[in-house]
């Protein structure tokens, strides 16, 4: 029996939805575009944009590849994607192709929502009228809007399996399962190290969390890890990236990437900071948060000695 789904307006208008098995929201109360566009949408633009993406994406036969991770209502592919279009800043970026590959358990949902979404007033350049279809495809499809070839695949998986059968490289990742504390299989150490494998030398990973499990894991594999616009009360997002991004470039985001603050520096230097474990991939999110407070208290236990 399929559940009734209740979908809920967020403070900028846009639609979200309940999910009672962890009671949260499936995205920002304070905007589920808006956090789609300024924590993953916008500064993935801006870095690509900025640092030059273009002058190398033409050897690779300017293709943009993507994991959605976690799909849900499908809200960062599709925000990503009408910015794009929108005054076609897909030749800004020399891209030809953009390449989604979506991610999530609840393939039902998507073809659910994906409609629902792109009705709204506040998608620009692209509308229900698309064939919406192509976003939940369980096979290859491709579609042309415009000049840009839109190519798809909806993975119908639990994310750590997915992530272990796809090949390198990726450009960028969006990252967004249900919160660290609830949801913790999907936070670990290894569901990054894949993120690591699959990257290139562009990739980037963005992410809601700002826990600093999340960020000192980043940090550990080797990622430079920034921090992205606080939407509402939240204390903002992470961007980790192969690249580095200097002052100047984050001073010119206009307030889409910053440094991580003294404090959160401090942070990542503490238990706090510890990953989270699964190495089989067998653990519960129980397990894997019991195995981690045995982590802490035999840091703390060193510290002091
Ligand atoms: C916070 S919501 C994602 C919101 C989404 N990015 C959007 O823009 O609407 C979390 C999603 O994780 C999915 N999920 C839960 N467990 C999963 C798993 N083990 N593997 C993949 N997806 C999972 C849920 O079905 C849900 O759609």
């Amino acid at each position: 029996m399929t559940r009734e789904r209740e979908y809920v307006a967020t403070a900028d208008g846009s639609l979200s939805l309940k999910e009672p098995s962890v009671k949260e929201l499936y995205h920002n109360l304070h905007g589920a575009y808006a956090e789609a566009f300024e924590d993953y949408a916008r500064p993935s633009f801006f870095v690509l944009d900025r640092l030059g993406f273009a002058q190398d994406l033409a050897r690779e036969g300017g293709r943009l590849t993507v994991i959605d991770a976690c799909f849900g209502l499908g809200y960062n592919s599709l925000v990503l994607l009408d910015y794009l279009l929108e005054q076609e800043r897909y030749k800004q970026l020399g891209l030809k192709e953009l390449q989604i590959c979506a991610i999530d358990t609840d393939h039902d949902l998507a073809c659910d929502a994906v409609p629902r979404v792109l009705a709204q007033p506040c998608f620009q350049a692209l509308s229900s009228d698309i064939d919406c279809s192509i976003f939940t495809s369980l096979e290859p499809r491709s579609m042309q809007l415009g000049d840009l070839k839109l190519s798809t695949l909806f993975l119908n998986q639990d994310l750590r399996l997915a992530l272990k059968q796809l090949e390198p490289t990726y450009d960028l990742v969006f990252h967004d399962p249900f919160s660290p504390r609830k949801v913790t299989e999907l936070w670990t150490i290894e569901v990054f190290s894949q993120y690591k494998r699959l990257l290139s030398a562009w990739g980037m990973l963005f992410t809601y969390s700002a826990a600093p499990a999340v960020r000192g894991t980043l940090r550990s594999l080797g990622f430079n890890v920034y921090k992205t616009t606080a939407v509402g009360g939240k204390k903002g997002g992470t961007m980790a990236a192969n690249k580095t991004i200097d002052k100047d470039l984050m001073q010119a985001s206009n307030g889409l990437i910053y440094e991580l603050s003294e404090e959160e520096e401090a942070r990542l230097s503490t238990s706090s900071a510890l990953p989270y474990r699964d190495p089989d991939g067998t653990f519960s999110g129980e397990e894997i948060r019991n195995n981690r407070l045995l982590e802490q208290a035999d840091f703390l236990k060193n510290k002091k000695n």
